[in-house]
Order: C-alpha cells, then structure tokens, then sequence
C-alpha cells in the first residue's frame, strides 16, 4: 500500500455546512477560506449574496447556477490538512441536489443562529446526516449579539433533532460582551482581543487556565464566577465527550463563535479538523472500499447542466473514494459497462476553477460529460462492486406536466425520463383515462423552472406545469388493498415512479403523520425510496 495514499488520504477532511438561510453560511465560509490562507481579506465572497434575491427567470438562472459551478466546492490547505468544504445551496437554489452534496461529504457542520436554533431547512438537511449516520458537529453563531440562553438553546436543539450535544467550547460574556471562549477539552480560557477592522483578519487570542486571577481582574470577578459555575454545571449535568459517539453521529461536539468578529472560528475549526474524519470506507456491492486501497473509484454525485443551448457540455461532480485520480486516464462506468476518459478535469480553488492532475478520496472533481454519466454512477479501474445508490428523497413540490402540442409526447416522455435519471427532478406517473399522466416533483421550487427551460431547449417541448397542491411524497409499502383504500382518501393521490413503486402524495404534513400514526403494522411510509 503507497503510504503517499495513506498519507494523503489521513489529510483530507470532506465536509459540508448545514444551516437555515441567513444564519451566516457566507460569512463562515468566507472566515474559514481567510483563516486557511485562500484569501487574503474576508469580504470577497460575494456570489450567493448577489444572487440571493435574483428572479427565477433564465437568464437569472445560468447567472446563479454560473456562480453555483464555482462555489461548489472550495478546495483549501489548512496547516497539513485538505479541506474540501462542500456547498449545500440554499434559499431559492435549494434542491434536492442539496441532500446530495451530503452524500459526498464525511461530516457536517451544523450552523445556528443563537437567536433562532434549529430552523426547518436545518431539521431537513440534519435529518439527511442522521439517516446517514454522518458526524454532526454544531456551531452557535452569532454569539456578538445577545441570544437564547446556551443551556437552553443545546437542550432545544436535542429535544428537536435527537442528539446529544457536547459543548467543546463555551461563551464567556463580560457586560453583555462576548468576549472568550472556554474550551472545555483543553481546559483553557480564550480571551479574543477585537481588532479594529471588522473582522477582516484572524483575531489575537490569549489563553489561560480557568482559575487564573488575572482572568478575574480583566474580566471581572463576576463574569468568572458565573463562567467556572456553568461550566461545573457541564461537567456535572451534560454528555460525557465520546469520540466513537462522534463519529456514529450521535453526539455533536458543539462550539460558540461569531463569524462576523471571527470571535470562536479559529478555535471550532482547529478542533473540528482534530475531530472530524478523514474519508472513510465506503458501502459497495461488494462490500467497503477502503480509502487507500489502490485501485481508483468515485461516484457522481451532482450534473451541473449548462443551460446555454450553444454549450450543451455538462460538469460532473466526482467524489473521489478511493485510490488516485489521474486526469486523462481511461476508467469504467460501472453501471453502462462503458469506459470514460477522465477529460478536462478541474477542483475548484477558493472561487476559482482551476486544470487538475491528480486527486486523491475525499477530494471532488469537475469532469466534462456529454451526457453519458448519470448521478449514482461509479466510476472506477476495472471491475468491482458499485457503490450504493444515492437516495431519491421525497419531493415538496409537484405539478402536473403539460403540453401544447400532443405530438411532442414522445419527447416529453423522452425528456422527463432523462432529465429525472440527471436529478433534475422527479417523475411520477398517474393513473387517468388518457393513459399515465406525468407529475413532476422537486425538493425546490427553482428546479421546475431549469425543467421547463431545459425541456424547451433540449428537447424541443413547450410545457407548462400546473402546480398540485400536495406538499409530501411517501414510498409506501405493504398490502396493495391497504395502499389503495389509503390512497383514497380525500386529500392524497396514489401515483408510481419510474420504476413503479407506489407513492402516495399528501397535501399537508399533517395528514401524512396522521396517516402513518393509524396505518402503524400495516403500511410503511418511506421519506426516502426504499
Ligand atoms: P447565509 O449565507 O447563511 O444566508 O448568511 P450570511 O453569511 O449571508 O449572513 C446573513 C446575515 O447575518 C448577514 O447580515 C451577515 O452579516 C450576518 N451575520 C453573519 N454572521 C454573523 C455574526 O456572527 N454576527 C452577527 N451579528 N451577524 C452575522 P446582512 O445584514 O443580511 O448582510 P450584510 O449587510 O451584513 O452583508
């Protein structure tokens, strides 16, 4: 085994960030990329923001995906480490293309606001993790301004998410200040000395034992009595730290920060890259592929479409496994049996794109494809297992597709088929006189729009979608008599996917819980297809 592998594979560190819009993605990201040295000055990172109020017509659209394509991952040393940090989009671009970015990713951090706690795009993307069993580790953010007490936040947090937290760090607060951070695993106080530039740079810390007398004269005696009692009342009262819960995901090391004053980040993502795993094995047919084992595989995980009609070219994100990536080199689609030269392949450099010649597991990689890869698809040297599936998770959205011209069907069917294969968005059919009646569904709204737009220039069919008031989808499992007497009922529909396995699509949340609570023995209902 080359211990150039292994090395590089110790290194990495692949992660995503998980948070509700406005909890302060950008500006983490952006401090993180400063304190790795890919950016001189914080305040550069700027493409999200501007796009964030962009209308959902086209030309918007290849505007934003454009700014998506670079931001997707950002490729950055820290100390000896690699970190490849993931982007989960968010506010209009969230899809399920979201959840899928978690798949290829070994942890995640969960950002909070501390005025806000877990929000709902938080709960959908923390339930990925845990279904996955993905380390979860949780940063409190905003810590500058006064929020929800931090004994009560970590209690709601828990009681909402079902995981234990561990706080490493913990606010000290001088004057309604924040003003340190207290980190409980090296048992040091770390003062943050503010800078006058708006945390432009890294911040000057200093760090003290916890019953160090000069503590209680800078800070006041009662700041440090009330910090040395809260964290008596930790050590008593909360989680015992356990790496191996860690990394089966079910305690998240918690920690205190301000991104904005750069206050807290240093000491999070020090510890976060101490904690966090380096790529692991992962599930194929054949069973777990080792990181360093020699032969090279990776699975697509994201197509990025271009949607300028004149460049049909695609990118394909690879997450790199195992092995090393060679750019050029010959490897197989496991699941077509076809080969594909590893062409034109690109990481993505803080916000550049940059020719790459080699990559190694944990790292993502931008390939050309003219449309022969598919999302799920491995690609690897030689013959082995494939890896698992990427999940199809229920869509929130749904319409009902339609055309104009019903001698464009063909193409329709065509279109829908290939565009769902893509993970552009799913396809279910309904049952109706004319034969099944294609509804479409998507985790956000955005990806119906690049759907009609890349049905129109792709396939040459005009649609209009009339959106359906259902807001869930379940695969659902059980005796055919009880799916149809449930799918009855007044305000759900019984439709199929492509591979024709039942769903029922419900218009409230509420209804669905109910549905599954009375069917409890009888039927199960599955958020993400079996
Ligand atoms: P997002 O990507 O998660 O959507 O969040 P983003 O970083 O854009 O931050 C959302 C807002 O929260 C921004 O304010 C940002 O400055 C602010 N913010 C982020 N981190 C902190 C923090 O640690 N403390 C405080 N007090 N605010 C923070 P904005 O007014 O929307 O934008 P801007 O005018 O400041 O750019």
């Amino acid at each position: 085994m080359s211990t150039q592998l292994q090395d590089e594979v110790r290194r990495r560190r692949t992660f995503a960030i998980i948070s509700h819009p406005d909890a302060g993605k950008t500006t983490l990201t952006e401090k993180l990329l400063l304190y790795g040295g890919a950016i001189q000055l914080a305040g550069t990172v700027k493409g999200r923001k501007a796009a964030r109020h962009a209308t959902s017509d086209w030309m918007e659209l290849e505007k934003q995906r454009g700014i998506s394509v670079t931001s997707s991952v950002m490729q950055f040393p820290y100390k000896d480490r690699i970190v490849n940090l993931l982007d989960t989009p968010g506010h209009q671009d969230f899809s399920e293309d979201t959840y899928r970015t978690l798949v290829a990713a070994d942890s995640a951090v969960m950002l909070l606001d501390n005025r806000k706690g877990v929000e709902e795009q938080t709960r959908k993307l923390f339930n990925v993790c845990k279904l996955r069993r993905t380390p979860v580790f949780t940063v409190v953010n905003k810590c500058d301004r006064p929020g929800e007490d931090p004994f009560q936040l970590l209690d709601d947090v828990e009681a909402d998410l079902g995981v234990e937290c561990y706080p490493v760090t913990w606010p000290v607060v001088a004057d309604h200040k924040f003003v340190g951070v207290y980190d409980r695993l090296e048992g040091v106080v770390l003062h943050f000395h503010r800078a006058k530039d708006h945390g432009q740079t890294r911040v000057e810390t200093d760090a003290r034992s916890l019953d160090d007398p000069t503590l209680d004269a800078e800070l006041g005696v009662g700041t440090m009595e009330r910090l040395r009692e809260e964290i008596e009342l930790l050590d008593a009262a909360g989680a015992q730290f356990d790496e191996d819960a860690v990394r089966a995901g079910t305690l998240s090391p918690t920690f205190f920060a301000s991104a904005l004053t750069n206050f807290g980040v240093e000491p999070f993502f020090r510890r976060f890259l101490d904690l966090a795993p380096s790529p692991v094995p992962r599930e194929s047919s054949d069973g777990p592929v080792a990181p360093d084992s020699e032969d090279f595989s990776g699975f697509v995980f994201k197509i990025q479409a271009n949607l300028d009609p004149k460049h049909r070219d695609r990118i394909a994100f690879l997450r790199v496994c195992s092995g090393r990536f060679e750019a050029g080199a010959e490897v197989q689609n496991l699941r077509s049996g076809k080969s594909v030269r590893l062409a034109q392949p690109q990481t993505f450099m803080a916000r550049d794109r940059q020719a790459v010649e080699e990559a190694w597991p944990g790292d993502v990689v931008g390939i050309h494809d003219r449309g022969s890869l598919r999302i799920g698809d491995t690609l690897a040297d030689g013959r082995r297992g494939e890896f698992k599936d990427i999940p199809r998770f229920s869509p929130e959205h749904f319409a009902r597709v339609q055309i104009g011209d019903p001698l464009r069907r063909k193409h329709l069917d065509t279109g829908l088929r290939q565009l769902s294969e893509e993970g552009a968005a799913q396809v279910f059919y309904a049952e109706s006189i004319a034969g099944p009646a294609p509804i479409v569904g998507a985790v956000g709204p955005l990806q119906f729009d690049v759907l009609l737009h890349r049905l129109e220039h792709e396939y040459g069919v005009t649609a209009r979608l009339e959106r359906l008031p259902f807001v869930a989808a379940r695969w659902v499992t059980g005796a055919e008599d009880d799916i149809d007497r449930v799918a009855a009922g007044y305000d759900r529909t019984r439709v199929t996917d492509s591979r024709d396995r039942p769903l029922i699509l419900f218009k409230s949340e509420w209804s669905l819980q109910k549905t599954a609570e009375n069917e409890k023995g009888k039927l199960e209902f599955h958020a993400v297809a079996p």
